[in-house]
């Protein structure tokens, strides 16, 4: 039987830095708030101009993992790419990063998992490696939120929460079955699909109906914008979060003082502090990064295991867990021998 491993891990965010204090110039909000609920001191925001895209975003990512996984490019077998904020409605931003990374017709898959993108994807990514299928595959998670926020006092408990940014991992063919991704945990609940949605344009709720609604609707009705029940969302994320960490543990036997890297979805630092509580973990197992990039949805986990990674706090033989949760409801875990 193969393994996968991650032989190589990417990022990318733009240059362009919002603070909260910035935010506070736009909308009815301000740094004390936004601190105090969520952890979050600034976010990054693609510019206009800046040629950033969710696939060109992609595309720089995936370019530091492939050279860090030191392998040619024209050796990626599959691209999944995981992102709620495509450039277009369709096709995915798999065939476009296919086509900037002047891959040879391999396929690309795009996974519509929201927060638990990133984990979705490389549970997938690892399913063809372990079969003998492919031999590398790049699994990316990007996001550019800003171009669909509103940025009114009206959409102020989403907009403040999310950023733009980019993170990728090169997953390769193993024969050492004591490392790599040992087991990946998916589950869903669409009952609550709506509670944390973009409801259109859709099929459902398309272009010219929005455009004639939008001159008479009143705030609730607005479904172009993302909408959240964040309390519930809330309320459930923790519940989520610590059943999929404890399945992926007990799956393989370990406890929680076995993990030495926990890397939540960056969702709400106060749902990764109650959830690093919960397991009795130190400051030095568990990774946060939402202060400085906001809620990156598909692209926060493979971000911050980057920066993880890059700062030396995941090493050879570390027994690392990525968990997530969020919009569908879905969530998702990983456990990974490095
Ligand atoms: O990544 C996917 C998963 N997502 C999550 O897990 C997010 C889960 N939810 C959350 O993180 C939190 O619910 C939020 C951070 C979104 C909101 O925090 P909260 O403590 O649940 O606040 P709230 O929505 O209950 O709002 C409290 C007050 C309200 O005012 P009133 O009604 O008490 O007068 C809001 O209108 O805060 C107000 N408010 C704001 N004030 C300043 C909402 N947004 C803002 C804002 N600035 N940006």
């Amino acid at each position: 039987m193969y393994s996968s491993k991650i032989t190589g891990l990417g990022m990318y965010v733009p240059e362009n830095v919002v603070t909260n204090d910035d935010l506070s110039k736009v909308m009815d909000t301000n740094d004390e708030w936004i601190q105090e609920r969520t952890g979050i001191k600034e976010r990054r925001h693609i510019k206009k101009g800046d040629g950033n895209s969710t696939a060109s975003m992609g595309v720089k990512a995936a370019k530091i993992a492939i050279e860090r996984a030191k392998i040619d490019k024209d050796a990626i077998e599959l691209i999944v790419f995981a992102t709620l904020s495509p450039d277009y409605y369709f096709p995915g931003c798999g065939v476009q990063v296919q086509d900037l990374l002047g891959l040879p017709t391999v396929p690309a898959l795009d996974v519509r998992n929201q927060c638990s993108g990133f984990v979705y994807a490389l549970s997938i990514a690892d399913q063809y490696i372990k079969t003998g299928m492919y031999k590398h595959v790049l699994v990316i998670g990007s996001e550019n939120h800003s171009g669909g926020l509103d940025m009114t006092t009206r959409g102020r408990s989403v907009s403040v929460i999310f950023g733009d940014g980019a993170g990728a991992a090169v997953l390769s063919r193993s024969n050492d079955d004591t490392k790599g991704i040992l087991s990946t945990h998916m589950h869903s609940e669409g009952q609550h699909a709506k509670e944390l949605a973009m409801i259109g344009p859709s099929t459902e709720y398309w272009v010219p109906q929005i455009i004639e609604e939008s001159t008479t609707a009143t705030d609730e009705d607005i479904t172009y914008y993302p909408y959240m029940n964040g309390q519930f969302v809330f309320k459930n994320a923790v519940v989520r979060f610590s059943e999929v960490i404890m399945e992926g543990l007990e799956k393989n036997k370990l406890m929680p003082t076995d993990i030495d890297m926990l890397i939540p979805h960056q969702a709400n630092l106060r749902i990764s502090q109650f959830v690093q509580k919960k397991f009795g973990l130190s400051n030095d197992q568990v990774f946060n990064n939402i202060q400085k990039y906001g809620n990156t949805t598909a692209a926060s986990i493979p971000i911050a295991l980057t920066e993880a990674w890059e700062a030396g706090k995941i090493k050879e033989g570390d027994t690392v867990v990525l968990a997530a949760f969020g919009s569908g409801f879905t969530w998702a875990s990983a456990v990974i021998k490095w």
